[in-house]
């Protein structure tokens, strides 16, 4: 048994901040956002949170899904920016669309947290033990950005979305995650909450080149990594859905890959880095748009604080 995507969905905040907003904020220019990054705007919250975006994006897989919120057996929530420490996100969506019959976690694994979740979702089906499981990627990065640290919040925005996973026939596929947890300096938030001394203001704090050399060196590298444990061909990828942090990163590992980087769809001129969310909101954004089509073979990738990254392979069914 293999666990297949039938259905995906997405918010995002209705507020948006585009360059020139932020370069009245802090020292930057449109212009060198976008070389830099590739990043036009991001959405931010008002009155939205975590857990209501994640509810609107659950209620949006469920019904591309075809399925009762009642058939849920597992929630799944990715996050880092819940808006509470307890109870978790995931019960608190269970609550909001009505999943009585689910058992519900939140996984931590930052800007790899879909991925995670999707790798968790594939065990659990793979091992018998549910056959319908919702994950989702949901975050409210604004809340723990720095708002005068120019390095970090010209790459951040809010969202969150979410898939079905159903198990099925056909082929299955093993994903891979790896972490390092010695070079986790490089990304780190202590939390609002947390501050661990005088200098610390519990907002997340970046060695962005450090992020950026990791990111174009790994990224290829699982890539390559999980094509080898799958028997799958590079030509065999229709679409590599990588983490939306920064368009030159996804530049980078295509020419590394030497494959078309049109095969490498991209979202993050209008979102920012979402984190957890990037990954299914571009997936949710691709299938409501028609690029992916039953058929199609495509890879996930993901990389972040830890550090982390990871890859996954998954053949389109819907
Ligand atoms: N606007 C204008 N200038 C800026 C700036 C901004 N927002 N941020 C940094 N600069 C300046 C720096 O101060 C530096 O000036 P200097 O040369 O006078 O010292 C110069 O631009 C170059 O800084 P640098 O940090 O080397 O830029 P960069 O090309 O590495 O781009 C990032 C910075 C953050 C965009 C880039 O490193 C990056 O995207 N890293 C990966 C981050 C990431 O994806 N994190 C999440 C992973 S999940």
């Amino acid at each position: 048994m293999t666990g297949r995507i039938c259905g995906t969905g997405f918010c995002v905040p209705e507020h948006v901040m585009d360059n020139e907003e932020l370069s009245r904020m802090v020292e930057t220019s449109d212009e060198w956002i976008r070389e830099r990054t590739g990043i036009e705007k991001r959405h931010i919250i008002t009155d939205e949170t975590t857990v209501s975006m994640a509810a609107k994006a659950a209620e949006q897989a469920l019904e591309d899904a075809g399925i009762s919120a009642e058939q849920v057996e597992l929630i799944l929530t990715a996050t880092i920016s819940s808006n509470v420490i307890l109870p978790c996100a995931a019960c608190e969506v269970q609550k909001e669309i009505g999943a009585a019959n689910a058992a519900c976690f939140d996984i931590n694994a930052a800007c790899c947290g879909f991925l995670t979740a999707y790798q968790t979702a594939q065990a659990y089906i793979a091992a018998g033990i549910y056959q319908t499981i919702l994950i989702i990627g949901s975050e409210s990065l604004s809340k723990l950005t720095d708002w005068t640290d120019r390095g970090t919040c010209i790459l951040f925005g809010d969202g969150a979305g979410a898939a079905v996973l159903k198990a099925g026939e056909g082929e299955s596929f093993r994903s891979i995650l790896h972490s390092d947890g010695s070079r986790g300096e490089a990304l780190t938030c202590s939390g609002r909450h947390w501050k661990s001394g005088e200098e610390d203001t519990g907002f997340m704090k970046m060695d962005g080149r450090e992020v950026f050399q990791f990111a174009v060196k790994q990224v290829p590298e699982v890539i390559r990594e999980v094509l080898e444990l799958n028997h799958c061909k590079l030509e065999e990828i229709d679409y590599f859905v990588v983490h939306q942090a920064n368009r030159r990163i996804i530049e980078s590992v295509a020419k590394r890959l030497r494959t078309d980087v049109r095969k490498f769809p991209m979202n993050l001129q209008e979102y920012g880095n979402t984190s957890s969310a990037s990954i299914p909101i571009l997936l949710a954004e691709l299938r409501r748009n028609g690029v992916l089509k039953k058929g199609h073979r495509i890879l996930m990738a993901g990389f972040g604080a830890g550090l982390s990254w990871g890859a996954g392979i998954a053949d389109w069914g819907i």
